[in-house]
């Protein structure tokens, strides 16, 4: 079993100041924790005082997204290199990248593949939209974007993979431990296909989608559920320190 990962995803929140000030809280609060990898995902203006403030202390950087070509005339992009030694992880093809700014699963698996040359640990997004599920057809479309967003990838070491349902995100609607974890043995299953059983086994897999202090405890349990991507409950750092906690004593 992986270490499970608790990622912070604060979206379009926060200043520099209140992201330094929530990065410093959380230092406080889960310096001491082990068993789970936690890693905070502040806005691109923050990356460099949040690295700053976590320095020395075991917890994360990871940027929220990035280009995929190192350097180059796109306007207000920033590239892989520009990441490497602000953060270790980037979160890729989230579905409001997908949804606002046309990411594109062909895209995705652009950016999966320059993460991982470079060397930070891509996690990468997938989920079906509220439209899907009621068609059931969401194993279909997930199936389908996590093949195109892998497609060509061959080492899976340093690989994340977020199940992130749309209907679920930011709506207060979780998921049932029971759903994430049908989709998150599916997930698992397609990357046996494409890495080996073995390697599959080592990939985290997370849950993200309305993650609270309340919901992770089942969550966490699922035997293919290993850690989660929290939006609105990491900018809060009392919920999102229990959300950690909670994690780590459910996997020990
Ligand atoms: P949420 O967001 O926890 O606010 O639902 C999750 C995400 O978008 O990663």
């Amino acid at each position: 079993m992986p270490t499970p990962i608790i990622a912070g995803n604060w979206k379009m929140n926060t200043t520099v100041r209140e992201a330094a000030l929530l990065a410093s809280h959380l230092r406080g609060s889960l310096g001491g924790v082990s068993g789970v990898e936690v890693v905070l995902c502040p806005p691109f203006v923050s990356l460099a005082e949040v690295a700053r403030t976590l320095e020395g202390s075991p917890l994360k950087v990871g940027s929220q997204k990035m280009h995929y070509d190192d350097k180059g005339a796109f306007t207000g992009e920033v590239s892989p290199h520009m990441l490497l030694g602000l953060c270790q992880y980037v979160i890729l093809g989230h579905s409001e990248r997908r949804r606002d700014f046309a990411e594109t699963d062909a895209i995705v698996n652009r950016k999966v593949r320059k993460a991982m040359q470079v060397g930070l640990r891509p996690i990468l997004c997938v989920g079906e939209l509220l439209a899907d599920r009621q068609a059931d057809r969401e194993e279909a479309v997930v199936s389908a974007s996590l093949r195109a967003s892998l497609e060509g990838v061959t080492a899976s070491e340093s690989l994340v993979v977020a199940y992130e349902p749309v209907w679920a995100i930011g709506t207060g609607l979780a998921a049932t431990s029971q759903q994430a974890q049908v989709m998150c043995a599916l997930i698992r299953r397609l990357l046996s296909e494409q890495f080996g059983k073995e390697k599959a086994t080592a990939i985290p897999i997370l849950y993200g989608g309305s993650v609270t202090p309340a919901n992770i405890q089942e969550l966490a349990s699922q035997p293919d559920i290993d850690g989660g991507l929290v939006g609105g409950a990491s900018l809060n750092a009392a919920q999102f320190t229990q959300i950690v906690v909670t994690t780590a004593s459910v996997r020990s």
